[in-house]
This record gives C-alpha cells, structure tokens and sequence, in this order.
C-alpha cells in the first residue's frame, strides 16, 4: 500500500473541462492519488484549463504563480497543465514555465495517470498534443462526483470553424462515442442512483455525423433513447450551433417528459451582417423561426445564449441589431462578452478591430437591459407551480431546501419534510429574486 498521495485538480472553462476533471480524478484514484481541494497538501497538481477568451487564459497563468512557489518547496511536486491551454501552447508552456512536468491535451486525458506516475519517479517533462482522438468505452466509477446528476460526454471536437473560436484547434474535429456505449453508461449511473443526466459535447447536434452512415443514429434518436432508461427523471444538453437545430430535435421537447424546458440557444449577435463574419451560418431569420418552433413544441421552454459584442467589424447599427434582439426573444438567461482574439483563429487576423472602450460600454449597455429582461421573465413564475429537483438543504434555517425547475432556474423553498437529493417535489413560487426563485412546497411527484 502507498501512503495517502493526494491530488488537486483545479478546472477552468466548460463542462467538457469539467466532465474531464472527474475523469482525470478517477484514473488517479486507481493509482492511489486521493482527490484534495488544498493546493498545499497535494503531491499532483492538475491544472485543468480553457483558452476561449483571453481572461480565461490568464486565469490559467496567475494560478501558476502559486504552483511555481508550492514547486520551490516541494521539489517532488508532479505538475501537469491539461485541457485547452495545453493543447494550444504545447511544449511552449513548459518553456515559459520550466517547473512544469507534464503538458497533456484534451485529447489524452486516459494517458495522464501513466504520465504522473513516470513523472513522480523522475521521468520528467512530457508533452501530449498530437491529434488522434479515441474515446475509450468508459464506465464511470461512482466514488467521486455528485450523487444525483452527473455529465456524460456524448462527443468531442467541432468542425464548424465559426471565426472566432479556438475550439476546433483545442478539441480536434469531432468525435461521437457509439450509442452503445452512452447507452451503457447512463444505464450504470441510473443503476447508482443517479437522475438527472446532462448530454455535453461542444456541437452536440452533430452527433453521430462522424459515423458510418448506413448504422449512424442522430442527436434526436439518441435523446429518445437516453429517455427510455428507467431511473433517470431528468435529461438536459448542451450546447449546440443554431445552424443544426432540426425539426426531430424540436419534436422531443415536444414528445419527451424527461427532457427539461430549457434549451441554450448561443446567438452570437442579431447582425446578419456579423453573422457572416462570424462563419456562424444562419441569419437572424432563420434563427428566430427556431426559437418560434422551440417555443411551439413546449410553450413553457426557457431560453437562454451566448452573445459577444465587439466582434471586429461591429458597427452601432450592428449592436443595435443585437439589442433589438434581445428584445425579441427575450432570454430568461444569457452569457455575454467582449470580444477577444485567440490563437489560430481567422477574426484575430481581421482588420476594423473595436476599440476596448466600446466594446466595454457596449456590454454594460447589453447587460443591464439583458438583468431587466431575466428579472421580467423571473417575474412571470410568481404564482405558478413548478416541478424542482431537490438539490440541498438551505443554508442556516431548517426546513429550508435548494432545488432546480425544469427551466434551471434556482429555487429555493420551505417545507417540512425529509427530502433527498435528485428527488422531484412540487413548489408554488411565490417570489421571483433577480437569480432564484422563491416559493413553498405543495407535494412531492
Ligand atoms: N460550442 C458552443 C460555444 C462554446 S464557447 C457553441 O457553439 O455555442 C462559449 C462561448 O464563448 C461562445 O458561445 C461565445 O459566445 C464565447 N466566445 C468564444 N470565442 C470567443 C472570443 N474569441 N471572444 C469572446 N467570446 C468568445
Ligand atoms: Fe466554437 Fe463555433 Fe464550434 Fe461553438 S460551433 S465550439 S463557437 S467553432
Ligand atoms: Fe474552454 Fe476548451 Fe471548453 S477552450 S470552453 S475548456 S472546449
């Protein structure tokens, strides 16, 4: 038996960081590295990171500085940079950063353990980033993550190239794992208890694309069969590209209890004109005959996008077309940023860049009538009974408990009772906050 090593991993950026995180947790464990959230205490450190904007970058580096001083103490210290930042800089990183061991990209994430043990016993400075991507046909193990929901990665990569992403040069082209194996693997988390299930890859309309295409099975046809696996009550996804929202995918919001109200819709911008540029292939017009047929499919659906302002070339006229809108649909949730520029991508290389201080009054303009809008929609709940999925029980007050609507918006709510995690009760909401929802029991479902 080794003594107790232990592991910090920290992680920045999407789900598919996160998905990976557990992952990368689990392999550890099976070489004896116990997961630990003090960065002192740990004999590995994994920095799990994400290139999409520019500060989600430095994010990465100043957490290095740490890692550096931890490193001049404890000269034993494995450290490993994984996800998209390693796949971006390479070899580069441990140039720029010499305390580095290892550099392992999202694409072999299955090889760190074997990585981490060489390093440990002195085998220093490797770098993994060549493209050649296999899903392995993996079975969770149940011992880390949450008890009730949980990630599954249904594929990997994107082929879509919009201008400004550095996904397609982080993640590969996309990867879709058979439906077999997804099978297999929600069937064995619904057999652990868990219910609620979240399908994530990064252009999930596209899965099975890839495949052969006489045996090939779409995104819809693997939502209705995820939904036939007894035990899970809840399915959700993310994210997927307008462009590829079919009928079949709007006909199960329609068809499938299971799958939650909510779809995240990412718009980009209401300029047709920087859609273009932005390669994101489709117009507003199309776009919002998707959200209308969302809307008919399941009245109550609660949409929610991405949006970034300042994309090179962006005219008032433009954001205004993106104001407009917002006004429109009327999101109940949304992301938004100024635009950057990131490696390899083609908008980094355009000319008429935005000039930092429009961009930055141009997302406060967005952003405060974007709150006005969340707070209206949140409104609309008040009265209204909703299903919610017991989360926690709230902090400091008995009887107080945390769940999620359908919609996945926070509810927080009273009533007497013993509740478990992933168990659905029935609320009456009686008070919208700017990002929850308050309200007291009615039963349980
Ligand atoms: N696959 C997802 C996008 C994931 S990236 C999709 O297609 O919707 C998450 C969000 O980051 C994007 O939707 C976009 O709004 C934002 N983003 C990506 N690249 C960016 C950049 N260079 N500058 C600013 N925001 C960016
Ligand atoms: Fe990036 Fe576009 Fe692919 Fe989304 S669809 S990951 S924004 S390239
Ligand atoms: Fe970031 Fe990579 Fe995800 S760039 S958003 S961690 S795919």
């Amino acid at each position: 038996m080794h003594p107790e090593r232990l592991a910090y991993i920290e992680t920045f950026g999407c789900q598919m960081n996160e998905r990976d995180s557990e992952i990368m947790a689990q392999l550890l464990a099976q070489e004896a590295y116990a997961r630990t959230t003090d960065l002192k205490q740990a004999d590995v450190v994994v920095v799990n990171t994400c290139s999409i904007r520019d500060k989600a970058e430095q994010k990465v580096y100043s957490l290095m500085g740490r890692v550096r001083m931890l490193k001049e103490e404890k000269p034993a210290l494995v450290v490993a940079i994984t996800g998209c930042v390693a796949q971006q800089e390479g070899k580069k990183l441990i140039d720029r950063m010499p305390f580095v061991d290892l550099v392992v990209g999202p694409q072999h994430i299955y090889e760190l353990p074997d990585l981490v043990v060489k390093a440990a016993a002195g085998q220093r400075v490797a770098v993994e980033q060549s493209n050649a991507f296999v899903i392995p046909p993996f079975l969770p193990a149940m011992e880390s993550g949450s008890t009730y929901r949980r990630f599954v990665t249904i594929m990997q990569g994107c082929n879509n190239f919009c201008t400004y992403c550095v996904v397609p040069f982080t993640r590969g082209r996309e990867v879709s794992r058979s439906l077999d194996d997804i099978l297999a693997e929600v069937n064995h988390l619904a057999k652990n208890g868990i219910k609620e299930v979240t399908l994530i890859g990064q252009n999930v309309n596209s899965y099975g694309l890839d495949h052969d295409q006489a045996t090939r099975k779409t995104f819809p046809e693997l939502l209705r069969a995820v939904a036939t696996i007894d035990g899970i009550t809840r399915l959700r996804f993310t994210t997927s590209n307008p462009k590829d929202l079919s009928q079949e995918l709007m006909d199960c919001f329609a068809d499938l209890p299971k799958l939650c109200g909510h779809f995240h819709l990412p718009v980009q911008s209401g300029s047709n004109n920087i859609l273009k540029r932005m390669n994101r292939k489709y117009t507003i017009e199309t776009y919002l005959d998707k959200v209308d047929g969302l809307r008919k499919a399941r009245p109550d659906i609660a949409l929610t996008t991405d949006i970034i302002v300042g994309f090179p070339g962006e005219s008032e006229e433009d954001f205004e077309a993106t104001m407009d809108l917002v006004e429109t649909v009327r999101y109940h949730a949304a992301f938004s940023f100024k635009y950057s520029d990131r490696p390899h991508t083609k908008s980094a290389d355009f000319p008429d860049k935005v000039a930092e201080e429009v961009k930055k009054e141009r997302l406060a303009r967005l952003q405060k009538r974007l709150q006005e809008i969340f707070d209206e929609r949140n409104r609309e709940y008040e009265g209204q009974d909703l299903e919610v999925m017991v989360e926690s029980t709230g902090r400091n007050k008995e009887n107080q408990w945390t769940g999620r609507a359908s919609a996945n918006h926070v509810v927080n709510f009273t009533g007497e009772g013993t509740f478990v995690q992933g168990q659905l009760v029935k609320v009456h909401i009686d008070h919208a906050c700017s990002h929850s929802l308050r309200g007291r029991l009615i039963g349980v479902t």
